[in-house]
């Protein structure tokens, strides 16, 4: 496979069109970003290790008859992916309080959540992702009502897989931030990635020491240390959970 033009250079990835025009190529790479890329470096090794976790819960959820972009993984941190539209939304579900909930809602930091809590925020770099109401994400068709309401099914049926899966790991999902974009059907499909950069996970088994637990790009945003480290560990456990399966 030949890979051709450089369509889109994003924080996390560069995508790539392919010999056929519904297949795109995503490279992981290294960099890292945070507070809409005020903070800028670089994790080692985090597009493989992006690269392989995405596909490996992607195929989970393709096995579960949840429809995403994933094709294949021709190179370690590269990705097949079909085409999409990306709807401009970041949605964003949440389990446990942590991050942007606690600073605008005071919420104590680690408060369980009764029920899972879907979020729509405006993928817009210029305005900094702001936080969406549902009249505000209509008034701007960014999405219909119906495609509002399949997107907030798919994400809590894509919670409830990644609980129970991580929970097999060890991890506990506090909240996770997901992208779904539109084939040439119009059809629904979950898209750009999930990886420690996109999912706040705590170790299970450290959750009263508020260091230890971050095993995700928190370590990166607060400069807590052992970011590889902790993202290795990820996708350790991961690897492990799918072989026991299998
Ligand atoms: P938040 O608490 O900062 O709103 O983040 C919620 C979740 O979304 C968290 O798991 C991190 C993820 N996230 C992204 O993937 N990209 C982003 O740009 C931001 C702000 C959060
Ligand atoms: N990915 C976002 C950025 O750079 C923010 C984040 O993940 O904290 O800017």
């Amino acid at each position: 496979m030949s890979v051709q033009t450089k369509l889109y250079e994003g924080k996390a990835k560069v995508i790539y069109s392919t010999e056929e025009p519904e297949i795109l190529l995503a490279d992981f790479k290294d960099d890292a970003t945070a507070f809409n890329a005020q903070k800028r470096g670089t994790i080692q090794n985090k597009g493989v290790i992006n690269c392989t976790i995405s596909s490996k819960l992607f195929q989970e959820l393709e096995a579960l008859g949840i429809k995403t972009h994933y094709i294949d993984t021709p190179a370690p941190h590269q990705m097949r992916v079909k085409a999409v539209k990306i709807v401009p939304l970041e949605v964003v579900v949440r389990n446990i309080a942590a991050g942007s909930l606690c600073q605008q809602t005071g919420l104590a930091l680690g408060t369980v959540l009764k029920k899972p809590l879907v979020e729509f925020y405006y993928k817009n770099d210029q305005l900094g992702d702001p936080l969406l109401t549902h009249e505000r994400l209509l008034l701007l068709e960014l999405a219909t009502v119906e495609q509002v309401e399949t997107i907030t099914h798919l994400a809590l049926q894509i919670n409830q897989f990644l609980r129970d899966f991580l929970a097999r790991c060890d991890i506990t999902l506090v909240d996770f931030k997901l992208e779904f974009g539109l084939d040439s059907q119009q059809q629904i499909l979950l898209a750009d990635e999930i990886s420690p950069d996109t999912c706040r996970l705590w170790d299970t088994s450290q959750e009263t020491d508020p260091n230890l637990r971050v095993l995700d790009k928190d370590r990166f945003r607060k400069d807590m240390g052992n970011v590889e480290n902790a993202y290795q560990e990820v996708l350790n456990r991961i690897l492990k959970a799918v072989e026991s399966k299998n």
